[in-house]
């Protein structure tokens, strides 16, 4: 059976660390390695809009020597009634890896469940994984370590970010707080899970509907967009219950000194975040960005090597 990235407890505390050391290594010399080369295809499939992950995976695909084939789903029989699994079946024929983007994570599920190769999530309704390992670098690019740092996550704790730094956080061994309005808290199971792994890494879990209690201290706060995609014609309020949450100066405040400032992009300036905070020096958004290549090259190589990467140089 191939290793799967599905969702971010799918790796190990201690795969997560080799993970996030390989994305190290391959950021100090991103053309330095080419375990992709012969060339190896990977199949990047889109079935919701896509800016950093489409690019991301495409530039870092290439750079491991591989070929990456990008497809917009509406285009493929996939939108004409093929089935998941036909499609996986016949994915595995061609390409070494699928990378995917779709809507519920049952979908994603479905793609893995017959897939002779490696399926990672590019996004789904409920996780965002490989964002959550790009986030995790920064994090540990800015703190020097993980483990014991309070991550603040500010916005709709049901969403696709809100669950999958839950996962990845705990994972880390760090404390997790997710302040959400009333209504909008994370789903039970993912909340379950996580405190599963917190209890294994000394991290935590904690909800907080009180934006000023949930940032009280925080080392990194993290938002999203209010409403992700899919989301527009959900009958919801997304925008009043959501207006306490936004980060701007003065909630940012009472966070750490060295507080670090996280946002997946694409960003609503004025919504769930102020230009000041954006653009101010507690940002680290455009480094978030650009983690996204440097994580997602050592998320495939390490799953097509089935986890035996060399971090410290040398085996390819
Ligand atoms: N953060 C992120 O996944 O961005 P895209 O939707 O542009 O890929
Ligand atoms: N939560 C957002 C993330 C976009 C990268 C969405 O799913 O639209």
């Amino acid at each position: 059976m191939p290793r799967h990235f599905l969702r971010d407890d799918d790796l190990t505390p201690d795969e997560q660390t080799a993970v996030l050391d390989l994305a190290d290594r391959l950021k100090a010399d991103p053309l330095g390695s080419r375990p992709l080369a012969g060339p190896r295809s990977v199949a990047v499939i889109f079935e919701k809009n896509s800016t950093r992950t489409r690019l991301s995976f495409e530039v870092g695909i290439a750079q491991l020597g591989g070929h990456p084939i990008t497809v917009d789903s509406r285009t493929m029989q996939l939108g004409r009634e093929e089935t998941i699994e036909d499609t996986s079946r016949v994915l595995s024929r061609y390409v070494d890896a699928v990378v995917w983007r779709t809507f519920a994570q049952a979908r994603m599920d479905a793609m893995a469940s017959v897939s002779a190769v490696p399926v990672v999530n590019a996004l789904t309704d409920e996780f965002h994984p490989c964002q959550a390992l790009a986030d995790l670098q920064t994090i540990r690019e800015h703190h020097g370590r993980l483990a014991g740092l309070t991550l603040t996550f500010l916005g709709d704790g049901a969403n696709n970010m809100a669950h999958s730094l839950m996962l990845a956080g705990v994972t880390a061994g760090m404390h997790v707080r997710v302040g959400a309005p009333e209504g909008f808290r994370p789903l039970a199971s993912v909340l379950e899970a996580a405190n599963r792994r917190a209890a294994d890494t000394g991290g935590s879990v904690r909800l907080d509907h009180d934006p000023a209690r949930a940032v009280e201290g925080a080392d990194v706060v993290v938002t999203d967009t209010w409403t992700s995609m899919g989301q527009e014609n959900d009958g919801k309020d997304r925008v009043g219950p959501f207006r306490p949450f936004q980060i701007n100066g003065s909630l940012l405040a009472g966070a750490a000194e060295r507080v670090a400032v996280l946002h997946c992009l694409p960003a609503h300036r004025g919504w769930e975040i102020t230009d000041e905070v954006l653009d101010g020096p507690h940002s680290l958004v455009w480094d978030e960005a650009e983690n996204r290549l440097h994580a997602q090259k050592a998320l495939l190589w390490w799953l097509l090597a089935d986890g035996d990467v060399a971090v410290d140089g040398g085996s390819e």
